[in-house]
């Protein structure tokens, strides 16, 4: 890419430490380090009574826990299990009665720029309503509904309706294919689908529920017995007698009030699916109790949060961070929020800026990729900077997903945060449920690139492949000593699969992150350099490498093989690089550029848009070891375009690495 002078392009060493502002630390929640450290002592001290003191505080149970950590059976570790809730009480009948009843809970922005905003109240009659549709449908506690919807209150309030009944939600981003979609609804054996006639992104419609009928058609969705279509747009679509359902039609005549459902403390809340490093995305379940503490208690911790706040988390309620930061933690927290329909760069690459100057947000949440092609936007209109916005009101401002470049770190903090609001950089996972290692606003001394601390209660380590710590300055792999709260409970349908994953024998019983990361010999600050498994970050977006592989082989009229790497990318933070063998001779320019964009298209409806290979290298072999194993290692340096250091000799065709070297 040619931004040679571009604020994003070198690799910056950024040295200097940002501490909090004075006036930051005195209004803080948790002000200065030396509360921190007195919150790490006490867990320290007494881990169960930390846990068990804060969410007695912070949740409303309809039956007290009496016990706080159950690790008899672990990993399959249970939190306050003898206790009961109701997710969704906590998030809106909690609030009744008191000032934030009447509080605007949702800003909603539509990608055309209407605004609608409900407030408490307004919300949970809304829940309490489309509850009722559900429930006339027959469906109840303990069954598995897929979402597949836009960014809108309906969203919002679909997946607290299900929290309320005790329905556990999975929510498939729009972005995702009807394939995808339809392994999702086989593997959680779904009982319904809610979604939406189209959805608007960037002042185009696009069909969702037409997706769904193909994800459908494509087999195995017995299960399936209503489908709800919320019109999002006056366009028509098809619809099947007695299985299809418009939202006007079920909640026609339904009254606003619904009893809230409790249930056990572990009850599931949602399944949420991320990729591994096998083909198959795994279906990562939630608890009810423990996640809704931690999603709670991190608005408090690490966003401060005030009740005059105007939060705003730009991620999609397709995410773990919409889940977390958008559906569950703001509203537990009494937050006003903005839920923003569109794309940063609809009508122009200032929207962002935009909202915030006319929302008067405060704490603003978003990822590095979003932030870097602003950046690169910016750079080319003045009237896109953020310095041609009023951008005063913002007081924290947040990252999330991926490493965030020293480079891109200054940026934000100077240009969107004024030199004046401290940077959450935001470390956890789906696993995770919610912030893991991320500063306080109100303490932590920031550096750029790291995500400096744990959270009071959290105790990550740097081991070896044998579980052993290593020193500060030593890289190693990202590992949890002690369950928490929000942790991922098991795999759907796949207990096996999760203790191999997350608790490899060699691991000493610790939870095993993916990622690799490093201590700084000073501090004593985390920065995590990003996966060491088959997993890829487009985006802030997980992507397995074999699920991309066996996308690829899937075209079996085209494909013989495919092996995927990841490269560095300026924008995206990784790009993929799919090296693919032909089942036909290799072919020229012209030809090879339309075989590429036919692998891409497939790709594209194998999985989503998300997983289209950016390079696509054709050769009539992958260079392979004498085993037959493909050499990895030499693919990624072909990727990035580096000169091959590699022992080649074993290759039989060396000739393929050149030909594996031009891009289609
Ligand atoms: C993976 C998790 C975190 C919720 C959204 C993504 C990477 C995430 C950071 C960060 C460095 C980060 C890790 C992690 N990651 N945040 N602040 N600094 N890396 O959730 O899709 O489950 O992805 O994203 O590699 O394992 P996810």
């Amino acid at each position: 890419m040619a931004t040679s002078s571009s604020a994003i392009d070198s690799i910056l060493v950024e040295n200097r430490v940002f501490p909090p502002s004075e006036e930051m630390v005195k209004n803080a929640n948790i002000s200065g380090m030396d509360a921190y450290k007195a919150m790490c002592a006490e867990a320290d001290k007494d881990f169960e009574g930390f846990w068990g003191n804060l969410a007695r505080k912070h949740v409303v149970w309809t039956k007290p826990f009496t016990r706080v950590l159950d690790g008899s059976n672990a990993p399959f570790y249970k939190w306050f299990d003898d206790g009961e809730l109701n997710v969704s009480a906590n998030c809106l009948d909690k609030h009744m009665g008191t000032p934030v009843e009447n509080k605007t809970a949702i800003i909603f922005e539509a990608d055309d720029g209407a605004v609608t905003k409900v407030t408490y109240k307004e919300l949970l009659a809304r829940v309490g309503q489309f509850a009722n549709a559900l429930k006339s449908r027959g469906i109840q506690k303990g069954d598995r509904v897929i979402l597949y919807m836009p960014m809108t209150i309906e969203g919002v309030v679909a997946m607290q309706a299900c929290a309320r009944l005790g329905v556990i939600h999975s929510v498939v981003f729009g972005g995702f294919s009807a394939k995808a979609l339809q392994d999702r609804i086989v593997d959680v054996g779904a009982v319904a689908v809610i979604t939406a006639n189209y959805q608007m992104r960037g002042g185009k419609e696009m069909p969702l529920k037409a997706i769904v009928d193909d994800a459908i058609a494509l087999g195995g969705c017995e299960s399936v017995k209503n489908v709800f279509v919320y019109e999002r747009t006056k366009t028509a679509c098809a619809m099947t007698a007695g299985r299809d359902h418009t939202f006007s039609e079920v909640l026609e005549g339904q009254s606003t009030e619904c009893a809230p459902v409790p249930v056990n403390a572990e009850h599931p809340l949602y399944i949420l699916y991320t990729s591994g490093s096998t083909g198959k995305p795994k279906g990562v379940q939630h608890s009810s109790g423990g996640y809704l503490l931690q999603a709670k208690l991190t608005m408090d911790w690490t966003f401060d949060l005030k009740p005059e706040d105007v939060f705003w988390c730009t991620a999609d309620i397709g995410w773990v961070t919409g889940h977390s930061y958008v559906v569950y933690g703001p509203l537990a927290a009494g937050a006003t929020e903005i839920v923003f329909e569109g794309i940063p760069t609809y009508p122009n690459a200032g929207r962002f800026w935009d909202m915030v100057q006319r929302h008067k947000c405060t704490v603003f949440y978003t990822a590095p990729t979003a932030i870097r092609s602003l950046i690169k936007a910016s750079e080319a209109d003045d009237k896109v900077h953020p310095k041609s916005y009023d951008l005063k009101s913002l007081r924290i401002i947040g990252s999330v997903g991926e490493p965030i470049n020293p480079e891109a770190w200054v940026w934000y903090y100077n240009h969107v945060g004024g030199g004046r609001c401290p940077i959450v950089d935001t470390y956890w996972q789906t696993e995770t449920g919610t912030h893991m290692i991320n500063p306080l606003p109100g303490a932590t001394p920031l550096v750029p690139g790291s995500c400096t601390l744990p959270l009071p209660g959290i105790y990550p380590a740097i081991v070896d492949e044998t579980g052993e710590e290593m020193p500060n300055g030593k890289g190693g792999m990202l590992a949890y000593k002690k369950p928490w709260p929000s942790m991922i409970r098991t795999i759907w349908g796949d207990p096996e699969r999760f203790k191999k994953t997350y608790f490899p024998p060699e691991m000493k019983g610790y939870y095993f992150a993916g990622d690799g990361a490093v201590r700084s010999e000073d501090r004593g600050y985390f920065r995590v350099t990003g996966r060491i498994d088959d997993v890829l970050n487009v985006s802030g977006h997980r992507l397995g490498t074999m699920e991309v592989e066996s996308a690829l082989v899937a075209k079996t009229d085209l494909v013989a093989e495919a092996a995927v790497v990841a490269r560095p990318d300026d924008l995206t933070g990784e790009a993929i690089c799919a090296f693919v063998v032909l089942k036909r001779p290799l072919p020229s320019d012209e030809e090879a550029k339309a075989i590429a964009k036919e692998l891409r298209d497939w790709v594209a409806k194998e999985i989503g848009p998300i997983a289209k290979p950016k390079d696509i290298r054709f050769g009539e072999n992958l260079p392979k070891t004498r085993s037959g194993k493909i050499m990895r290692r030499l693919l990624r340096s072909l990727a990035k375009g580096e000169a091959i250091t590699q022992d080649t000799s074993t290759l039989e065709n060396p000739q393929i690495l050149e030909q594996l070297a031009h891009n289609n």
